[in-house]
């Protein structure tokens, strides 16, 4: 008996190798051809619900669901009544019976997981304090426009773990790319995510380390994300700028990369904070691809759950 298709993307690891390269050879061909899919969300809307700011995701998911023939409907925590205390499970049955989708970014990812539980509809992580999905998608199709098949390439992520390191080190995992973080030993990765990222590998490497020396050595790729989360406690800004100046990503690191190295950073960045405005600014620097690459791959996603062509990862 064959399982039913995945439902919801809440975690890169939720998917399979052969989903991830289908989203990827998907979105590359929507990026070329933005109408390709047709108009399946045609009469239909897509509830976006942001509990934190956005500047990419919102705009890029929202422009998805408009390509795909949908109507974006985006709301924060003051325009619904799961604000004045209704439950999540009681929101995700209403929600499905009007939206085709639901798109949550919020500050735990169990919210995230009992919404899915509850709704009929697909939902989608637009970022947890401990995930970034399709972030990792827009990540991986950069690394394939610039080098090709990247499987067997080099990764290195200098900076705390955040939500983007986890989706990274679980989207490397599945795609066959080594990845080295480089963290001080308080920001680690989740020791759970860690194992995830183990388990499902298909051939690269998981390197953490404390030395950032370390991880760019032979690197193809560095990438870096801010030093203080959205999630994370302000009062926190000090000890991380005081723990994490030797991670900043400089000319010099860069220097010990491998040649032709690029750079990464999911955005938004501080110039002399995590990376240093001649990196960022540089000619190594692929940002700006990156950001763009939002749009087909979430336009692969919603397009993939709300068809249930993926298989997911069980
Ligand atoms: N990279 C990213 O998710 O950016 P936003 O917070 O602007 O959506
Ligand atoms: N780790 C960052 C990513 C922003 C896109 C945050 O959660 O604020």
């Amino acid at each position: 008996r064959e399982e039913p298709p995945v439902k919801d993307l809440l975690r890169i690891a939720d998917l399979t190798e052969h989903d991830l390269a289908y989203l990827l050879d998907r979105a590359e061909h929507l990026k070329r051809h933005p109408g390709a899919a047709g108009d399946p969300l045609d009469g239909q809307t897509v509830l976006l619900y942001f509990a934190k700011p956005s500047t990419r995701t919102r705009v890029s998911t929202e422009t998805a669901v408009v390509r795909l023939g949908g109507v974006p409907l985006t709301v924060g925590p003051a325009e619904l009544q799961l604000g004045r205390g209704e439950t999540i499970a009681d929101t995700a049955r209403v929600i499905s019976s009007y939206a085709a989708a639901v798109v949550i970014r919020t500050f735990d990812h169990d919210d995230v997981a009992q919404f899915a539980r509850s709704a009929e509809v697909p939902v989608i992580n637009a970022l947890t304090d401990s995930h970034h999905p399709l972030q990792a998608l827009a990540d991986l199709l950069t690394l394939r426009e610039h080098f090709g098949d990247p499987r067997g390439r080099r990764l290195a992520y200098v900076g705390p773990a955040t939500n983007v390191t986890h989706s990274l080190m679980e989207a490397t995992a599945l795609a066959g790319i080594s990845l080295a973080v480089a963290t001080p030993d308080a920001y680690r990765p989740d020791p759970q995510v860690e194992a995830m990222a183990r388990k499902i590998s298909t051939g690269g490497e998981l390197l953490i380390t404390e030395d950032p020396y370390e991880a760019v050595r032979d690197a193809d790729a560095v990438y870096t994300d801010v030093w203080l989360s959205m999630g994370d406690p302000q009062q926190e800004k000090a000890a991380r700028i005081a723990a994490l100046t030797p991670y900043r990503v400089t000319p010099g690191l860069m220097a010990a990369a491998a040649s032709g190295a690029i750079f990464l950073h999911c955005l938004p960045a501080h110039r002399g904070g995590e990376v240093a405005a001649e990196v960022i600014d540089g000619p190594a620097s692929q940002v700006f691809l990156q950001a763009a690459n939002r749009l087909p791959t979430a336009q692969a996603v919603l397009e993939a759950l709300f068809g249930r062509t993926l298989a997911g990862a069980r």
